[in-house]
């Protein structure tokens, strides 16, 4: 399956999927790796890798419907079959999902429905929850709100702040990603409602 990969920041989900991929029985192979901003360690990591880049910023357009119809045209010059949003901070609008709805998977750190949104690990935190973790997922239009592909649950320790609770999250979240994305670029799956099914086996 070609796979498109967005990122926003460090990268390191986007690298363990790289990693992956060298393997070319993983199933997945990483086709591009777009960004809605420059100068991050998310596309050094690919261009090392040797996969080619894009930035679609949001400020080089006039307005989010511009910026969404953009990253749905660059991402579609590379023709994937499946777009992972590894720690990718925009929510993508109704012209990319016009594309690519149910294709699409992306991993939140934390366990859904609880805190969606930018700040799971530290809203776990101040909630006080002893488990936590991440969940991976289809995107719809919502924030964190959809079909759940696989979750992960990681302990909060007392001695946990934002930033140690995110790193033992992201050591899981990173596993269960290469894990699903491989799985569901091998075998496929349908959307079935709220639930991710196998296809029926082709004869
Ligand atoms: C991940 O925890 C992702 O779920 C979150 O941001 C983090 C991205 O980390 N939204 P990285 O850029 O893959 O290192």
């Amino acid at each position: 399956a070609r796979v498109v990969v967005l990122v926003s920041g460090s990268g390191t989900n986007l690298q363990a999927l790289l990693d992956a991929a060298a393997d070319p029985s993983f199933g997945a192979e990483i086709v591009a790796v777009g960004a809605d901003r420059d100068g991050i360690e998310g596309l050094r990591r690919a261009e090392r890798a040797s996969v080619p880049t894009f930035i679609v910023r949001l400020a080089d357009h006039p307005d989010r419907p511009a910026w969404d119809i953009a990253l749905a045209d660059a991402v579609a010059q590379h023709d994937p079959d499946l777009v992972v949003l590894a720690g990718f901070m925009k929510l993508t609008g109704p012209a990319f999902l016009g594309l690519y709805a149910g294709r699409t998977l992306n991993t939140h750190p934390a366990l859904s429905p609880a805190f969606p949104g930018m700040h799971g690990p530290r809203d776990a935190l101040e909630y006080g929850v002893k488990i936590t973790g991440a969940t991976l997922f289809v995107v719809d239009e919502g924030v964190d709100t959809g079909p759940i592909v696989a979750q992960v649950a990681v302990p909060v320790l007392d001695e946990d702040d934002e930033d140690a609770l995110h790193e033992r999250i992201k050591t899981s979240e990173r596993r269960m990603l290469v894990e699903w994305v491989g799985r569901l670029a091998r075998d496929g799956y349908i959307v079935d409602g709220r639930r991710i099914v196998s296809p029926p086996p082709t004869s």
